[in-house]
């Protein structure tokens, strides 16, 4: 099939830079929540991140450390469902073909990076909740229990070292496609950003 659009279509502009904010929050989320002290006082009000811009009622005390982790397994269940629409669409449609001011160096670069971001948009949430369900608490998405806790501890503790690995790798791959992205912006100056954009 010929591939004729030189622009990606709305749904896929949207489902990207939404499953881009959601990954890039996640992994501050994942890394600020494990941080969190083991024994804290349980409190219903919480004042979102200490920033004081807004505070969150709940219906039972929780520990910070309960809580958060809590909106890390909701947040990341949302971001997969997400992520699942992205590679639906990708399936079902033919990307619009790269730029032809590209290098061959480029090209291979910018292809290997995509094939890696898709593995690691699966992977990633995807070792976090085979590690949840086999802790003792299972999942919650936002209060709706999902998956029950089989409390199996060698097996969770297996993910868990996964899902930290690939947290690093994963930051590591969006620094780079970030930087791609910068590079055709500032110094090729092409049209590489605009055909991720709605603002045509
Ligand atoms: C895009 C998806 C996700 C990203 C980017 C992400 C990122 C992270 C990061 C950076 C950490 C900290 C790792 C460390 O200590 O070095 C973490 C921990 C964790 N994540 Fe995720 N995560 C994702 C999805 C999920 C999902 C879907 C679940 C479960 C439903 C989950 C459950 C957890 C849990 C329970 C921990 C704490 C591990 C521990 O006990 O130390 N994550 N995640």
């Amino acid at each position: 099939m010929a591939i004729t659009s030189t622009h990606y279509t709305k749904t896929a502009v949207v489902l990207h830079w939404l499953i881009g904010a959601g990954i890039i929050f996640m992994l501050a989320l994942g890394w600020y929540m494990c941080d969190l002290p083991k024994e804290a006082a349980k409190t219903a009000v919480f004042d979102l991140f200490d920033l004081g811009l807004y505070h969150l009622q709940l219906a039972e005390a929780v520990s910070p450390r309960t809580f958060y982790f809590n909106l890390h397994k909701s947040i990341g269940v949302t971001v997969l469902a997400l992520i699942a629409l992205r590679i639906l669409w990708r399936i079902t449609h033919q990307p619009p073909a790269m730029i032809q001011t590209y290098k061959p160096w480029e090209k291979k670069l910018a292809n290997a990076t995509h094939h890696t971001l898709y593995l690691l948009m699966i992977a990633m949430p995807l070792s976090g909740l085979i590690m949840a369900a086999y802790s003792k608490y299972g999942v919650k998405w936002f209060g709706i229990k999902l998956i029950a806790g089989l409390d199996d501890n060698a097996k969770r503790e297996i993910f868990v070292e996964i899902h930290e690995f690939l947290a690093l790798v994963f930051a590591v791959v969006i620094v780079l496609h970030v930087l791609g992205a910068l590079k055709h912006k500032l110094i090729d100056k092409d049209d590489t950003l605009k055909r991720m954009s709605l603002l045509k």
